[in-house]
This record gives structure tokens, C-alpha cells and sequence, in this order.
């Protein structure tokens, strides 16, 4: 048993004091706040920003979050780190769409400056598995964190009636605005504004502050249920409105998918389902009875999504899937901001509309002549897929890290390599003759070539229109990650190749894949991801062989011994024999001709080493082969040419392995472990997938 176990049990408080202890009183007094229409007004004086729209607060809540600039092949981008879901440590983090998100956010910005895009659907369109449904998702999330927060909160309000006028409600005491409307509202339409301004329910502004001035702009009208009540009691009153606001009740309205506040998802069934009242409300036939009219206000129910939404935003999933009936619904609501249920008055609404399509049906609403108008009130963001290879990996690690893989070890590269081949099948054949895909992708992740500028980049992605909006979708990647991670055939751990035969068998049967030409590219392509992928390990290899040390300074020794022999014309002593001997021009030459060093240029070479070295002993210095880019290289991969055969490892192809061959392919393996983040027996695969190339290579005679 754990001491807090222990404590816990003697404790004197029972659980349920303790744990709701855990509660936040004051948070939950503000949350929850209410009070009359004269404080709700002393709050805006102070602080107009809570009676903002819903475009205004969309945008602040992702401006909020803060942003960050950088430069991307000269181009000057800002990133919104709303976008990196930091609050929830990035759980749907969308990764290199900085520039699509740029637009988006753009468009935002103007809806909320009343440019116009208030007044638009805003379409997320792109390819299946784009992350449109997870931006959506983080917006929606956002408004009910935001709309929790002291800069987010917003308000609505209620009639509170006493007893002899509740025959108003049929019998209720409150009655909410059954659309969360803002309570600023409640002041009539014709004195609204000039109340605003005569009563300093504004922000002038600050510039030396860095505050924008901000007034409120609250249109329309009430609903129709409270503007029937509103007008009741105005009758009763005899018109006068101090006494009729006295019944307001203001509450804060806490957006939440769940509850139906503030947030309205639809999503079009089958087609003969479809039914406007799922927008825009409906009748409800209890009330009818209470109210006794069918055409009374407070006998609706408002709870079609667009109602529901109202103060926030809807949610439109494959919109262009909607029936044409429906159009006129979303015409109106888009550009007059208004929507009209069945046999009842039209109502006024603020909330951004938001809907996502993919390519397919896209291409349809082109063709369409009904959906004209509606193209026309679209403001349409293109959301591709990622063609950087870093990003791409991000996707996948943030699923499938060792948190929560458990029990099940991901080899190095693995990821990458199925990344890689993504992306690769996103890019569009490089028109540069002298330049693969491959490279193509390099560079677009920011690796340089010699012979290529980040103009010549700039160039590439300027004459590739539509990359990013075909390819592999990460959900594929995704899929096929999973399958290998469950499937039960012994290993241990997953490697690339195990995920690259996954992801190349899920081809045959691909449902998205139209054409035997796109089968048979999408093929070369991980063809091309499996070579690039070989070349990737044989280089760790190589360098986890030739990372000791100890024998590079030996090496190192050696050599600068012979060299500085040669240049002063004399013998060497060997170490063994102790007999001096002519310095080993074999052994220099084997160390030279691996950076290329000619044999006209190797006495220069050998002299400038032993300048190098003189002029750190008159400073007083050892001279460090670290330090020498050039020769650290050289003795390296001379080390290696030297340990590849001594090594063995091409025996380990041959599966008997004397001792001493497995003691020194023991020593690789642990630095591959320790340097290169593999286990023991991803190691053990990857050396003799190394040596097998090697292997291959001498019986070509290499
Ligand atoms: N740029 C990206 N950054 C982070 N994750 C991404 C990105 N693109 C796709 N994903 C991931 O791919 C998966 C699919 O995303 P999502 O469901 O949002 O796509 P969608 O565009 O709505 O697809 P569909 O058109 O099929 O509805 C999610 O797991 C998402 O996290
Ligand atoms: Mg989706």
C-alpha cells in the first residue's frame, strides 16, 4: 500500500469533502454569473468586447493564442499557434498548412472588420484526409474554451417574470432567449446605436496602448418568441421600456457542442431524409396546446442547428451533399443573416458558417447550375495535403510514439519512410529534367542541392499548381501504421519494411486509388522510398562502425607521423620492429583518395597539414583531428573501409559468425543503439540488412 494511500485512509475528512475540494467555488460563481440589464451594461461600459459577433470573436480567439513569424523561401509567413492545440498539448495540431491557414485566418479577419465574408460560407476544400474536419474541430473547441475564459465570456439573457405575469410563459417563471441572444439586443433597433454611442458602450481606443477603438455591432431583431413577450410587456407597461427590462434576467453563455449552445453541426443524410427543420426549427405540438395558436412564437421550438448555433458557429460536413431544398435556407442565412422556418417569422442570426468538401464534390458544385448561387457566397480555401517530409513525420509521431505505443517497439525511419512516400505521391513529376521526385522532396523540406536556390524552390512549387491536392491520404498511413502495430506475426517491433509491405499490399484493394497507372505510380514510389531508405541505414551503419574514437586518433597518429616523415624527407620508426622504415605511402594514399585528394596535389596537401599543425604548437596547442573537417572525414571513412572487413559483417549473412567477429558486430550495435535510438534486435535486423547489401555489392565485384 502507497503512504498517500495510507494517509488518504486515516484521514478524518471523508472522499467527498476531499474531492470536492478539488472544485473551483469562485470559477464556478463566475461562469455562472447573472444579474440585471443595468450591470450587464456597466460590464460592457468597462468592457465592450463582450457584446462582440461572432466573426469578431472567432478571429480574437485565434489571434489570442499568439502568433510567430518566419521566413519560408523568402516568403514572409505567419503561423497561428491556435493551430498548434498547445492547450491541449497538441492533441489535433496542424502541421505545414501554415499558409492555407494564413487564408483562413485572413478571411476571418475581414468577416470580422464587416468586409464582406461575413456575409460567406467559408469552404474548407481539398483532398480526403486534408485535417478540414480537424480545423473545424479545433474552432469549434476553441469557442467553448474561449467563451469559458475572462477574455472570451459572452452573454445572454432570460425573462424572470413574477407570478400574475407568467401566464406570458405558460406558467414559467423564466423563459430564455431561446437563441442565446446578445442582451444588448433588447434595446429596440431604432435607438440602439445612438444609445451605444450616447452612453460610452464603446472603446475609443488607445494608441499608445496599442488599443483599437471597438464598438459594438449588435443588428437586427429580437427572436420572435421574445420579441412576442418584449411586446406584451411593453403593452402592459404602457410603453415603457425601463419597466420591461426590469424582467431581464442576464446570464453567461458558455458555448458547448454538447449542450447545444452555441455550436450547430449538420450533416446531410441520405438524401430523401433531408428535412429543413433541422436547420431552422420546427413547430412544437405540445406548446401549441398551451399557447393555443399554431402560429405563436413561443410554441416553436428553436432548435434546428442553425438556431442552436446562434453566437458561434455551424458546422456544414460535405456540404455540397445537401439537398438543393435546403439551398435557399443557406442562401439566406449566409447573405442576409437571417433564416425563415416553415409558416413562422424570419430570424435574425450571427454566426460563421463554416462547411468542407472534398475534391469530388467539389468538381460536382462546378458543374451544377442550381448551386451557382451558392458558389457564388462561398469563400473557398484550398486545404491540401502536407508536402514537406518533416511535417508529414509529425502527423504520424504525435500517434505513435512510444507513450502510446506501448508493448511494441517502432524501429528508426519507420515513420519516415511511410512519410516519405506520402508526400512523394503528392508531388507532381519535376519539369527539370536533371531532377527526381526524390530530390524534389529534399528540397521542399529544406535540404540544399548544389545548383538550386531558394528561388529555384520558390520556382518548383510555383509550377506545380495542384500539388498536395492528390496523393496518399495520411489517414491510409495511418491505417496501415495500426494494422502493423495489432497484427499478430511474431515481431516484436515494426520496421520500415514491414510498414512499407502493409502499406503496398493496402494498394490492391485502395478505394480511392481510380486508375492502374496511379496503382502502379503510387509502386515506383515506394520502390523509390525503399532505396532512399537503404542508402539512409547503410550510412548509419557506416557510421556507427567508424564512430570509435579511439582508433580514429590511432589512425590519425599514424598518419600525420608518416606525412610529417615524408615532407621532412625522413624515416619512420615502426613501432613493432623498431627499425626505420620509408614513410608508408600506401597508407597515406588510402586516406587521401577518400576526399578526393589527387596525386599531383597530394604534397600540398601534406604541407598544409603540417603548417596547420606547426602553427597551433607556436600557440602553444595539440593539434585535434576534430577540428579538421576534411581530415576527420578522410580517416573516417578509411576506418571504415578498413573494419567493414574486419568486422565481418557480410558474415553475418552467412549466419556462422566466429567469436571474435561477433564481439566487434556487438560493439556497432550498441552504438548503434546508443547513438541512433535502435533496440537490441532492430539493431541486429538492420546489420544484416546492411551486410546484405554489402554483401550483394562485392559479388557485383564492387
Ligand atoms: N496537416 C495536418 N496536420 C496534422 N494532422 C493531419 C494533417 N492532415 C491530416 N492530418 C491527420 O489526418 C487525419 C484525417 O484528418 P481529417 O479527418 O481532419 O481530414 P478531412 O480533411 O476532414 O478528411 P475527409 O475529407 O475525409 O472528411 C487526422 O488524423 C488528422 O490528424
Ligand atoms: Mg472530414
Amino acid at each position: 500500500m502507497s503512504d498517500s494511500h495510507k494517509t488518504g485512509a486515516m484521514s478524518t475528512q471523508s472522499l467527498v469533502t476531499q474531492i470536492a475540494a478539488l472544485q473551483d467555488y469562485q470559477r464556478y460563481e463566475d461562469l455562472h454569473w447573472s444579474g440585471t440589464f443595468e450591470e450587464y451594461l456597466g460590464m460592457v461600459r468597462h468592457n465592450p468586447r463582450i457584446a462582440r459577433t461572432s466573426h469578431e470573436r472567432l478571429y480574437d480567439m485565434v489571434l489570442d493564442a499568439g502568433t510567430q513569424t518566419y521566413v519560408d523561401n523568402k516568403k514572409k509567413i505567419t503561423r497561428y499557434k491556435f493551430f498548434s492545440d498547445e492547450t491541449h498539448g497538441g492533441r489535433d495540431a496542424i502541421y505545414g498548412l501554415d499558409i492555407a491557414l494564413m487564408r483562413l485566418v485572413n478571411v476571418l479577419k475581414a468577416a470580422a472588420m464587416r468586409y464582406g465574408t461575413e456575409k460567406r460560407i467559408i469552404l474548407l476544400h481539398g483532398p480526403v484526409g486534408s485535417s478540414k474536419s480537424t480545423i473545424v474541430r479545433l474552432l469549434k473547441q476553441g469557442l467553448e474554451e474561449y467563451s469559458r475564459s475572462a477574455d472570451g465570456a459572452l452573454y445572454t439573457y432570460e425573462w424572470a417574470l413574477p407570478e400574475e405575469l407568467r401566464y406570458l410563459t405558460a406558467g414559467e417563471e423564466t423563459f430564455r432567449s431561446p437563441m442565446n441572444e446578445e442582451p444588448l439586443k433588447l434595446i429596440p433597433p431604432e435607438w440602439r446605436q445612438q444609445a451605444i454611442e450616447a452612453f460610452g458602450l464603446f472603446d475609443p481606443g488607445d494608441p499608445e496602448a496599442g488599443r483599437k477603438p471597438f464598438r459594438p455591432y449588435v443588428p437586427g431583431q429580437l427572436n420572435p418568441a421574445c420579441r412576442f413577450i418584449f411586446k406584451e410587456l411593453l403593452a402592459i407597461y404602457r410603453g415603457d421600456w425601463a419597466k420591461v427590462i426590469q424582467h431581464v434576467r442576464v446570464r453567461r453563455m458558455l458555448i458547448s457542442e454538447e449542450d447545444r449552445v452555441g455550436i450547430g453541426t449538420f450533416q446531410p443524410k441520405d438524401e430523401k431524409n433531408q428535412d429543413a427543420t433541422e436547420l431552422t426549427g420546427d413547430i412544437n405540438y405540445r406548446r401549441i396546446a398551451e399557447y393555443g395558436s399554431d402560429t405563436d412564437p413561443r410554441a416553436f421550438n428553436f432548435d434546428g442547428e442553425f438556431n442552436v448555433a446562434n453566437r458561434g458557429l455551424i458546422e456544414f460536413v460535405e456540404i455540397l451533399k445537401l439537398d438543393v431544398a435546403f439551398l435557399y435556407d443557406l442562401l439566406g442565412a449566409t447573405q442576409e443573416r437571417k433564416i425563415k422556418p416553415k409558416k413562422f417569422a424570419q430570424t435574425d442570426i450571427d454566426e460563421v458558417i463554416i462547411g468542407h468538401t472534398n475534391e469530388a464534390e467539389y468538381e460536382r458544385l462546378l458543374e451544377n447550375k442550381f448551386m451557382e448561387a451558392l458558389r457564388d457566397r462561398t469563400v473557398k480555401i484550398d486545404i491540401p495535403y502536407i508536402t514537406k517530409l518533416q511535417e508529414e513525420i509529425k502527423i504520424y509521431v504525435k500517434d505513435y510514439n512510444p507513450e502510446r505505443v506501448r508493448g511494441r517497439f517502432i524501429a528508426p525511419h519507420t515513420l519516415e519512410v511511410a512519410a516519405m512516400w506520402a508526400v512523394l505521391s503528392r508531388l507532381e513529376d519535376p519539369k527539370k529534367q536533371n531532377l527526381s521526385v526524390l530530390q524534389k522532396l529534399k528540397l521542399y523540406d529544406g535540404k540544399t542541392m548544389p545548383g538550386f536556390t531558394q528561388d529555384s524552390v520558390k520556382e518548383l512549387r510555383k509550377e506545380a499548381k495542384r500539388e498536395g491536392m492528390d496523393g496518399v491520404s495520411p489517414r491510409y498511413v495511418q491505417d496501415k501504421i495500426a494494422n502493423c502495430l495489432v497484427s499478430d506475426r511474431g515481431q516484436a517491433n515494426i520496421n520500415p519494411f514491414l510498414l512499407m509491405n502493409e502499406l503496398e499490399s493496402g494498394l490492391r484493394n485502395h478505394s480511392l486509388i481510380t486508375s492502374e497507372d496511379q496503382r502502379k505510380r503510387y509502386r515506383e514510389l515506394l520502390a523509390v522510398t525503399k532505396q532512399e531508405y537503404e542508402d539512409i541505414v547503410k550510412n548509419e551503419v557506416q557510421r556507427a562502425i567508424s564512430a570509435d574514437e579511439e582508433a580514429i586518433s590511432r589512425l590519425c597518429a599514424n598518419y600525420i607521423d608518416n606525412v610529417k616523415a615524408y615532407t621532412q624527407r625522413e624515416k619512420v620508426k615502426n613501432q613493432y620492429t623498431g627499425q626505420d622504415e620509408e614513410p608508408d605511402e600506401r597508407l597515406m594514399r588510402s586516406i587521401e583518395t577518400k576526399i578526393d585528394i589527387a596525386e599531383s596535389r597530394k604534397d600540398d596537401f601534406r604541407r598544409e597539414i603540417m603548417h596547420y599543425i606547426g602553427a597551433l604548437a607556436v600557440e602553444g596547442k595539440q593539434f585535434d583531428f576534430r577540428t579538421n573537417e576534411r581530415l576527420y572525414k578522410a580517416l573516417e571513412l578509411k576506418l571504415f573501409e578498413d573494419q567493414k572487413d574486419s568486422i565481418k559483417l557480410t558474415s553475418l549473412v552467412s549466419s556462422v559468425v566466429d567469436k571474435e567477429s561477433q564481439e566487434k558486430i556487438d560493439v556497432v550495435k550498441q552504438r548503434l543503439i546508443r547513438d541512433y535510438g535502435y533496440d537490441e534486435s532492430s539493431a541486429s535486423d538492420v546489420l544484416t540488412y546492411v551486410a546484405s547489401i554489402f554483401a550483394r555489392g562485392e559479388m557485383k565485384g564492387d
